[in-house]
């Protein structure tokens, strides 16, 4: 018995070791956890806060991306036991709730939108999802849950529905003097209210939020921001009344309604939801396989191909990532596909992190991130997304490797739609040779006045 404790504690302890991301071995847990331990600390080196004092990301990062920021690294510590960085988590959203408890926050009126608030809701739904401590020291005032924290949220959000055009809808930003005001309404503000209240429904079991996806989802579809293929674009103009769409769409976008889908199958059992989560899931092809030689390998099809994306959407991949990982664990049946993705995505992200320390870069020297993960190797591209986008990428597959572990377990499973085991990863075909860029989603320097509508 002390043998074995022994030999577990030293497991642990060599799995605490840093392991260069290109040595991932993605059927490795000792492996995912040392490599995720070397992008942890990369991704964190842009942040300056610590443990009692929060600091606002250096420039040119807007404030949402210090929540998602946090967002990731909870989900570190929850697949890696690596508990090193959670006061440091749990003191940056603290600091971040607002004078309500909600995420509004004066300081940061100019850069907060609807799709803002959102993504710090998301790391306080994931704090309360897993139950993550909540250190009454350190911080200042009362100390309000995870979980009312994130019901505040919707409570502050749900009256910002706006029904003066379109039907419906939130708008993209929540003060009529920011850039684009309160005419755009896009998939990240909708989509992000949709997931709230999927994450909440089945947190709380409050019929309410179930409801209020129900409708979220329902004006999404009916405007045609998300269409019947399952493609989710960017968004629609009040201007014109919601009838134009902006065809541009980016993985994220599609994250956060296959999570909120795979949510709400899981709390409703309505197989509605799964078959919405499948669609969803099968669109999302789009962000893969850009070329014939990067079969399965993730890349923002709007913009890096053409090379116009700006930072805000070099951290989206990983947000795609993350939300797939996520809906995995609560509707198992996306397991199969979701695995030739992420292992094959990881394994790329890996190689592309062996950079050394360019231009801003202050992540690890010789394990710095690049941007494209199809290129083979680190392209020179430097920044938090960067590191971001490869962390979730790796330090998820522990959580799936865990579904897929126990829909092999010889135990009958507990979920009656667990899914058979993962095949021989039967590849998905790309057109030889074709990179599957459709030139009107493109961001292109011309469209940017227009259209480079992001999360600012
Ligand atoms: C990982 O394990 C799966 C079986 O679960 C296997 O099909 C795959 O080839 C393995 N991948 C690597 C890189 O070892
Ligand atoms: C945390 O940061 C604050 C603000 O920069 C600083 O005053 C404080 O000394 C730091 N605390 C520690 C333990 O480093
Ligand atoms: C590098 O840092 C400086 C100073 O913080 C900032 O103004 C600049 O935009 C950064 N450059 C890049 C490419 O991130
Ligand atoms: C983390 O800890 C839990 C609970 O002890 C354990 O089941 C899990 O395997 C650990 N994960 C890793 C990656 O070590
Ligand atoms: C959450 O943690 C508290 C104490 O920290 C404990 O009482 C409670 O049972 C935990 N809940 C879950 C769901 O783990
Ligand atoms: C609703 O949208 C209209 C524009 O369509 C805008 O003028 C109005 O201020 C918005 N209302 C709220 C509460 O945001
Ligand atoms: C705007 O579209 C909605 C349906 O989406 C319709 O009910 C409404 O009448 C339209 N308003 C205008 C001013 O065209
Ligand atoms: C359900 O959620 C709504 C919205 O937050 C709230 O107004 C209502 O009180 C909740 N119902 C229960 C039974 O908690
Ligand atoms: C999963 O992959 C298989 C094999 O490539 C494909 O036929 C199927 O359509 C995919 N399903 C989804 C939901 O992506
Ligand atoms: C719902 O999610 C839990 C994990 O949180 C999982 O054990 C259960 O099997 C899921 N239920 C369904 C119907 O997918
Ligand atoms: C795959 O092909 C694309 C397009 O020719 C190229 O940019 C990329 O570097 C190639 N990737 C590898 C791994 O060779």
């Amino acid at each position: 018995m002390l043998f074995l404790k022994a030999a577990f504690l030293a497991a642990v302890v060599a799995a605490a070791n840093a392991v260069k991301p290109a040595d991932l071995s993605v059927n490795n847990t000792d492996s995912i956890v040392g490599v995720a331990k070397t992008l942890a600390s990369g991704a964190m080196s842009y942040y300056s806060g610590n443990a009692s004092s929060f600091a606002d990301l250096p420039e040119p990062y807007y404030w949402w991306e210090a929540g998602a920021l946090m967002g990731a690294m909870l989900d570190y510590s929850y697949y890696t036991n690596d508990t090193s960085y959670d006061d440091i988590i749990a003191t940056a959203i603290m600091a971040n709730t607002g004078p309500a408890n909600n995420f509004i926050v004066p300081a940061h009126e100019l850069d907060e939108g609807n799709d803002d608030q959102a993504f710090w809701a998301f790391t306080a739904l994931t704090a309360a999802e897993r139950n993550f401590t909540q250190p009454a020291e350190l911080t200042p005032k009362g100390v309000p849950s995870w979980l009312d924290i994130s019901i505040n949220v919707w409570n502050d959000m749900v009256v910002r529905w706006n029904t003066t055009m379109c039907a419906g809808g939130f708008t993209w930003q929540i003060y009529a003097n920011n850039f684009n005001g309160l005419d755009y309404k896009n998939s990240a503000s909708n989509g992000g209210f949709f997931l709230i209240s999927a994450r909440l429904a089945l947190l709380t079991g409050n019929q309410t939020y179930v409801d209020w996806a129900h409708k979220v989802w329902d004006w999404t579809y009916g405007v045609g921001i998300i269409n019947k293929n399952y493609d989710v674009f960017d968004g629609t103009d009040s201007a014109t009344n919601c009838t134009e769409i902006n065809p541009l769409s980016f993985s994220y976008q599609n994250g956060i309604f296959l999570y909120g889908t795979a949510a709400l199958a899981n709390q409703t059992g309505d197989d509605v939801w799964a078959t919405r989560a499948q669609g969803l899931l099968y669109a999302s092809r789009r962000f893969f396989s850009p070329y014939n030689n990067a079969t399965d390998v993730m890349w923002e099809h709007a913009c890096e191909g053409v090379g116009t994306c700006t930072k805000d959407m070099k951290a989206f991949k990983g947000f795609l990532s993350r939300f797939m990982y996520s809906a995995v664990q609560i509707l198992p049946s996306l397991a199969p596909n979701v695995t030739d993705y992420m292992r094959t995505s990881a394994t790329a992200a890996g190689k592309a992190c062996t950079g050394a320390n360019i231009g801003n870069a202050t992540s690890g020297d010789g394990t710095t991130c690049g941007q494209k993960w199809y290129v083979g190797g680190f392209d020179g591209s430097v920044g938090l997304g960067q590191e971001m986008c490869a962390l979730e990428t790796v330090q998820g597959l522990i959580g799936l490797n865990n579904v897929i572990a126990a829909a092999n377990a010889p135990e009958p499973s507990p979920s009656p739609t667990a899914p058979a085991p993962s095949p021989s990863s039967s590849k998905k075909s790309s057109a030889p040779g074709t990179p599957q860029v459709d030139l009107r989603w493109t961001v292109a320097s011309t469209l940017c006045a227009l259209f480079l509508f992001t999360m600012a």
